[in-house]
């Protein structure tokens, strides 16, 4: 019975709406079936293990790989080494402390909230470019390029190479994705060689940074000499690769999601139009509502850990489901309810605990404006598929296509 809940979940004939399966989900809420992960569904508990010292990210703890969906995932990091979002402290803090240093405070507070005017060119540049208003597909047109822009200029990845990052930030987000399938084998084939595509090209790119830098992130983490030393050339490649990721395969789904939801409740979209400050509740709540990342599959305990009443031991593969924390009853008053007036969003959205979205200010930023100009711009809006096609991943979970029409499109 339980068993075929995560199988459900897993399945792609539930991705448009796999919420009614994580209120079932909830019902068992550490939830362990035969030699695989234990899942984790209710809000406090999640909270908990994400700032539980006991549960590490570093894959290398699992005791058996073999009986986890995603380990196949976890041994292709040898193509680049862990980032810091698969190691523990002290290695994840050093990294993630000097990541910081030139992207937010103490030492860049101003880094994100300076490339609002740039942000907002991109953006409106995007939908400038939308020729046919009967038939916008707003994933290829705006929520997918917006970032990946945003991303590339933030590192400092030349716009002319800025498409070959596409096709390898799919490929190695499809493989975070722990569906099963037959072509397993196949698909870490792929995987890996998109991971070492990656690395080639972004070893060849610190080198330029490091003769010649410039005011990009990349330039700062391969030439900053701050307490914590220097980023070795593998540091820097990994951290590289992982904010390229990051920055690509969630964002997009945050806006189109947004967007779709937004449609859906019409009433929100037209005070957004009036009033473009509600995008900051409304992304809040989004986040809560529709997360783009909806579990945290790569999570290993260091020690038994009692979790209501079940005994997690040690080394045992666990995965915190976000998006049914985010629903929880017990947590959020009426949770199935998209409300950006309450007061209350402690979403999971980002995670929490240490390993906390390192990206979400940008994240935030992004989204705000994305969503608060098609508002004002989009005249009358409508979606053409509701819902509309996803794309097979569960983890990273979105539309892959987001039909919509409008009226024409405001200056
Ligand atoms: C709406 C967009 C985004 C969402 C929903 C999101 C969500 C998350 C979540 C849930 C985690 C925690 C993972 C864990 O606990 O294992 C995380 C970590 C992370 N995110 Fe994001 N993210 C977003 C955008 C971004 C962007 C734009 C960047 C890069 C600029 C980024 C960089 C990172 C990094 C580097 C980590 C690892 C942090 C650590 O391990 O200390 N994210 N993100």
């Amino acid at each position: 019975m339980t068993q075929a809940i995560l199988r459900e979940i897993l399945d792609y004939a539930h991705r448009a709406n796999p919420y009614p399966l994580y209120e079932e989900l909830r019902k068992t809420p550490v939830l362990h079936e035969a030699d695989g992960p234990y899942v984790v569904s209710k809000y406090y508990d999640i909270q908990s293990l994400l700032h539980d010292p006991r549960v590490s990210s570093d894959a290398r703890n699992l005791k058996s790989p073999a009986a986890d969906p995603l380990a196949a995932d976890a041994q292709e990091e040898t193509a680049l080494p862990p980032s810091f979002l698969r190691l523990d402290p002290p290695e994840h803090d050093r990294l993630r402390r000097m990541t910081n240093r030139p992207f937010g405070p103490p030492h860049s507070p101003r880094r994100v909230y300076d490339m609002h005017g740039e942000l907002k060119d991109i953006v409106s540049g995007l939908i400038d470019g939308i020729d046919n208003p009967d038939r916008i597909d707003l994933v290829d047109q705006v929520s997918y390029p917006f970032p990946v822009t945003v991303i590339c200029r933030v590192l400092g990845v030349p716009r002319e190479d800025e498409s070959r990052f596409h096709t390898w930030a799919d490929t190695i987000a499809a493989g975070l994705d722990p569906a099963p399938d037959a072509d397993r084998e196949e698909r870490d084939k792929i995987v890996h060689n998109a991971r070492t595509e990656l690395g080639m090209y972004l070893a060849g790119l610190i080198e330029e940074r490091r003769k010649k830098p410039g005011d990009d992130m990349l330039s700062e983490l391969a030439s900053s000499h701050g307490p914590d030393g220097a980023m070795t050339t593998m540091e820097v490649l990994s951290t590289a690769a992982l904010l390229l990721i990051a920055g690509h395969e969630t964002t997009v789904n945050l806006i189109t999601n947004g967007m779709l939801t937004l449609l859906r409740n019409p009433d929100v979209l037209g005070r957004l139009r009036e009033d473009p400050k509600l995008s900051v509740p409304i992304v809040e709540e989004l986040l809560r509502f529709e997360p783009p990342v909806q579990l945290v599959p790569q999570r290993t305990t260091l020690a038994d850990i009692e979790v209501r009443g079940v005994t997690i031991p040690k080394g045992a593969s666990l995965w915190l489901v976000l998006a049914s924390g985010n629903r929880d009853p017990d947590r959020f008053d009426h949770p199935d309810r998209f409300d950006p007036e309450r007061g209350d969003i402690q979403h999971l959205g980002f995670g929490s605990g240490i390993h906390s979205c390192f990206g979400a200010p940008l994240a935030r930023l992004e989204a705000q404006l994305a969503l608060s100009e098609l508002a004002r711009r989009l005249e009358n809006p409508r979606l053409l598929e509701d819902p509309p096609p996803y794309r097979q991943n569960a983890v990273l979970r979105g539309p892959r296509h987001l039909p919509i029409a409008c009226d024409g499109i405001r200056p």
